[in-house]
């Protein structure tokens, strides 16, 4: 399976499914990084992989629609069968997302529907969560609100900082990521009338193995 991976900064996501696909982890290969950001540090840690990057800058386009048509296009280039996004901090339009309807993965850092948007560790803190986390789910048109596959949590501490939560979430997120990515690979995980299926099986709104599903067997 050819993937490709859209980043705007660190590309710490980015680096875990490199190293999933170099480990075997990950049935498929990288075969594209695209930034808008020129400066993203995940750019060369796609280089030091010998993985092709491009560039697509927002201030080279005069709308929203022009952009996505010419990232659509830089994509497509690269016939993948899965967009991964990691950390593409980009508000997509509709045409974007339903031309890839069904096959674009997004990681969100919260427990969605739970704190959509940004500054999602300092709104967990403020809204004084005992449990935070990060989510990967389908892209569809509503921001951060496709359906969720699967969900990593971490406890919330009293003298957390909003770092301390998103380092604590990041290592959840290098986890989980691969792992679905690896599921999409396999041909186990679709999205059909809006939910994600893994193995044939409808997942909850909070994903595979999640609190509800397990009420739900027991
Ligand atoms: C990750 O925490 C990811 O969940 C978040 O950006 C970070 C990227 O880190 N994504 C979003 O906020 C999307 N709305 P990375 O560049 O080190 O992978």
């Amino acid at each position: 399976m050819n993937l490709v991976v859209l980043i705007s900064g660190t590309g710490s996501n980015l680096q875990a499914v490199i190293d999933a696909c170099k480990a075997g982890k990950i049935a498929g290969r990288v075969s594209a990084v695209i930034s808008n950001r020129s400066d993203a540090y995940g750019l060369q840690r796609a280089q030091a992989a010998d993985i092709p990057t491009a560039v697509i800058s927002h201030q080279d386009h005069p709308d929203r629609a022009a952009y996505d048509a010419a990232l659509m296009a830089e994509i497509d280039r690269h016939q993948p069968d899965l967009i991964v996004m990691a950390g593409f901090m980009r508000i997509l339009t509709p045409a974007f997302v339903n031309h890839y309807a069904g096959r674009m993965l997004n990681i969100h850092p919260s427990l969605l529907p739970k704190h959509q948007g940004l500054h999602t560790h300092q709104r967990a803190l403020d809204a004084g969560d005992a449990e935070h986390g990060a989510s990967v789910h389908f892209v569809t048109e509503e921001l951060d609100g496709g359906p969720v596959i699967l969900q990593a949590k971490v406890p919330v501490f009293a003298e957390d900082t909003a770092e301390d939560l998103a380092q604590r979430v990041h290592v959840q997120e290098h986890q989980i990521y691969p792992l679905v990515i690896n599921w999409f690979c396999q041909k186990r995980l679709m999205m059909k009338e809006g939910k994600a299926w893994l193995d044939g099986e409808c997942l909850s709104v909070t994903g595979y193995a999640s609190d509800d599903e397990v009420e739900q067997v027991d």
